[in-house]
C-alpha cells in the first residue's frame, strides 16, 4: 500500500467524500416470479415489501458492477483512481474464490497503487468494510479508502425455492472514506457476530468443507439456504440495539439522527426498527421495493440514493445499520460533510459500458445466466441501449409487458 500524507499520527476523522451506485438494467418483477415458482405478487408485497429486483446481464459480474459503483464514488469525491490507497470490497458472491474481487476492481478502475481485499460478513459486509476503512484512515495507514458492497445473488438462488428466490437481487454501491482533521464523518461504529447463527443463512457447498462435485450440484448445495423465520427474529431483535449502540458511541441519541439507512431485506423488519427506536418511518430510507435484498450492496445503494434524492444535507447525522448471515450485524453513525449535489455528476461521469474487467485470453466461460431466468434476460430492454447506438428511424424495441 502506498505511503500516505497523514503519517504515523493519522487523521482524527474519517469523512465520506464520495458515493456511487450501479444496478443492472434488467428488471425481474413479482409477476415474472409468479411464472417460475408457486408465489404471488400480493404475498411478496405484503410479507416483504419487494415489488421488483434487478438481474445482472451475462457480461456483468460482481467485479464489473463494483467497479462502476466504485468509479462513480471516486468521481463524486473529485479524485482519480490512483488517489485510492486501499480497496475494500464486501460481498458473499465473489467472481472467483481467488483472486479477491477487490483485486479485479482495482485493475478495472485503473488503480496502480492500492492494496485490495474482500470482506466477508454477508449482508453486514459493507458496514464491516466501512468500519475497517475508518480504522485505516484514523490510524494513518490510508488517506482515501474505497469501500464497495457488490453482489450478484441471482446466480446463487434456487428458483424452485420460493422462500429465498423472491428476496434477492443484484447491484453495487460504494463510498470513498477520506482522512481529515475537520470534525465530522464516521463518529461511532458497532459490530457484532452472534455465536449461534452460523447455519441460519448459508451456502453449503463449494468451500473446503464440501468442495464442489456432481453430487453437491445434484443436491442443490451451491444455492443459498435460509431459515427465514429465525433470520427475521434475529433481525428484529438486533437491528435497533446495534444502531442505538453506534449512535451512543457517536455521542448522540436516536432523535439526533435525521435518516437511518437500514439493510433492505424486508419492509416489516424496517418497520420494527422504526418502532423499536420510536421514530416515524419517514426517518427510514427504503428502496427495497425496487431492488429487493442486494445483501452487502443494499446499504451503499440506499445511501447513494438517499443523498442524491436530497434526503441528506451537510451537517446531518445519519446511521447505516445492517444484519446478515453469521449472524452478523453492524452500524455506523456519520456526520455528513460532503456536498450532496456532487453525487449526480459523479454518477454521470462514469459510463458503465466503458468499464471492463479483464479476462484471460483463453478463457471461455459458460453462459452464467440461470436457466430459470433465461427468458427474462432475453427480453428486449431499452435501458440497455447505449445512447450512441440509437440510429434514427430504427424500429423501436418491443416494450416489456
Ligand atoms: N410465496 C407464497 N407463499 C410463501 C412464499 C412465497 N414466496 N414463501 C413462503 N410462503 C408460505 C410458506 O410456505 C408458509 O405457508 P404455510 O403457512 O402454509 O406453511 C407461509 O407462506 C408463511 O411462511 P413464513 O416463512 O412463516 O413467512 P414469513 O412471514 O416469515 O415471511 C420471509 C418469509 C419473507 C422469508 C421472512 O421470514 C423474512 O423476511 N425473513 C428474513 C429474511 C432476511 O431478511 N434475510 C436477510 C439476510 S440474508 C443474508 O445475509 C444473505
Amino acid at each position: 500500500m502506498a505511503k500516505t500524507e497523514t503519517g504515523a499520527q493519522g487523521a482524527r476523522y474519517a469523512h465520506v467524500t464520495g458515493w456511487g451506485r450501479y444496478v443492472p438494467a434488467q428488471v425481474l418483477t413479482n409477476a415474472d416470479l409468479e411464472k417460475m415458482v408457486d408465489t404471488n405478487d400480493e404475498w411478496i408485497v405484503t410479507r416483504t415489501g419487494i415489488r421488483e429486483r434487478r438481474v445482472a446481464a451475462a457480461h456483468e459480474t460482481t467485479a464489473s458492477m463494483g467497479a462502476v459503483a466504485g468509479l462513480r464514488a471516486i468521481r463524486t469525491a473529485g479524485l482519480d483512481p490512483d488517489d485510492i490507497d486501499l480497496i475494500l470490497l464486501a460481498t458473499l458472491t465473489p467472481d472467483y474464490w481467488m483472486p479477491s474481487t477487490a483485486a479485479l476492481v482495482k485493475e478495472a478502475i485503473g488503480n496502480q497503487r492500492a492494496a485490495a481485499m474482500d470482506v466477508a460478513a454477508a449482508c453486514s459486509g459493507f458496514v464491516y468494510a466501512f468500519a475497517t476503512a475508518q480504522a485505516y484512515v484514523t490510524s494513518g495507514l490510508a488517506k482515501h479508502v474505497l469501500v464497495i458492497g457488490a453482489e450478484l445473488l441471482t446466480r446463487f438462488l434456487d428458483y424452485t425455492d420460493r422462500g429465498t428466490c423472491i428476496l434477492f437481487g443484484d447491484g453495487a454501491g460504494a463510498v470513498v472514506v477520506s482522512a481529515s482533521d475537520e470534525p465530522g464523518g464516521s463518529l461511532g461504529v458497532e459490530l457484532t457476530t452472534e455465536p449461534q447463527g452460523a447455519y441460519m443463512i448459508w451456502l453449503p457447498a463449494g468451500g473446503a468443507k464440501s468442495p464442489p462435485s456432481r453430487e453437491t450440484v445434484e443436491r442443490g448445495e451451491h444455492y443459498i439456504r435460509m431459515e427465514g423465520r429465525e433470520t427475521y427474529r434475529f433481525a428484529t431483535r438486533t437491528l435497533a440495539t446495534t444502531a442505538l449502540e453506534s449512535v451512543r458511541r457517536a455521542g448522540l441519541t436516536a432523535d439526533d439522527i435525521s435518516l437511518f439507512i437500514p439493510h433492505q431485506a424486508n419492509i416489516r423488519i424496517i418497520e420494527a426498527v422504526a418502532k423499536g427506536l420510536d421514530l416515524p418511518m419517514e426517518r427510514m430510507m427504503v428502496n427495497l421495493d425496487r431492488y429487493g435484498n442486494t445483501s452487502a450492496a443494499s446499504v451503499p445503494i440506499a445511501l447513494a440514493e438517499a443523498v442524491n434524492s436530497g434526503r441528506v444535507a451537510v451537517g446531518d447525522a445519519i446511521c447505516m445499520v445492517a444484519f446478515g448471515a453469521g449472524f452478523t450485524s453492524g452500524a455506523a453513525t456519520i456526520r455528513w460533510t460532503a456536498d450532496p449535489a456532487r453525487g449526480i455528476a459523479g454518477d454521470a461521469a462514469v459510463d458503465p459500458s466503458t468499464v471492463h474487467v479483464r479476462l484471460p485470453q483463453d478463457w471461455d466461460a459458460f453462459d452464467p445466466i440461470p436457466p430459470a431466468l433465461a427468458e427474462i434476460m432475453a427480453r428486449p430492454d431499452p435501458l440497455n441501449i447505449p445512447l450512441d447506438d440509437v440510429v434514427p428511424d430504427e424500429p423501436v424495441h418491443a416494450s416489456v409487458s
